[in-house]
């Protein structure tokens, strides 16, 4: 037996009901989905770091001797930069928003090469050590004061020319190399004109992640 044509109205009726109900929960469920994702995403926290970056010219001419060093010694690619503010987690609005309140009372400042040097760790193994003048020191702590930072060791201004974990003997070799390939290196003056905010996290030594989030220009004098 057919059920009879009214019936079969009723049937068709009632399953077009559930279906449309189904697919609304569907939409539902993927807009609560994405909803979530932001939220999480406005909560996740990212190691920054605010860099001052020099201008192209200098750049080229530090990533020259970077290659010339990394050709002996290994280490990672990465963009020739002055640390102001070191590793800190933040979420990424946090650390934009850190950044352009920093940057409104600064203005472009010089910085100047004191000499090559090496340190005692992956992240400063040999750099350009600059003089701790009264600007450079003092966007420095400006910085740190806008972003909450503190750190046991004082700010020691430098530019990173090579990371590695190197022997004393590897380093004062690499140091003499960096010497022997720019011989005015160690007397370099330039302006800081850019801080830029940069994603950095410190466990990944390979720097893939590394990337620029933001940047800011300084006010000329
Ligand atoms: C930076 O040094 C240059 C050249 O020595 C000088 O002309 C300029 O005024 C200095 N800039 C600042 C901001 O002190």
């Amino acid at each position: 037996m057919y059920p009879s044509p009214r019936f079969r109205l009723i049937l068709i009726r009632f399953l077009s009901l559930i279906g449309i109900l189904g697919f609304s929960l569907f939409l539902v469920s993927i807009s609560m989905d994405v909803q979530v994702g932001e939220a999480a995403n406005q909560l996740k926290k990212d190691v920054y770091s605010v860099w001052a970056l020099p201008p192209e010219d200098v750049t080229d001419r530090v990533k020259k001797l970077m290659v010339g060093l990394r050709s002996e010694f290994g280490g990672p690619e990465f963009e020739p930069h002055v640390t102001v503010v070191g590793a800190i987690s933040l979420t990424e609005d946090e650390a934009r928003d850190k950044l352009k309140k920093a940057c409104e009372g600064l203005k472009v400042y010089n910085a100047t090469v004191e000499k090559v040097a090496t340190g005692t760790f992956f992240y400063q193994c040999v750099f350009l050590l600059l003089h701790p003048t009264k600007e450079v020191m003092e966007t420095g702590a400006h910085c740190w004061a806008h972003f909450g930072f503190s750190s046991p060791t004082p700010y020691m201004p430098h530019l990173s020319i090579l990371y590695a974990d190197l022997t004393e003997e590897e380093k004062k070799r690499a140091q003499e190399k960096a010497n022997a390939l720019d011989e005015t290196i160690k007397s370099l003056k330039f302006p800081i004109t850019r801080l830029a905010l940069y994603k950095t996290d410190t466990e990944d030594k390979t720097l893939k992640s590394w990337e620029k989030v933001s940047e800011v220009r300084l006010q000329d004098n």
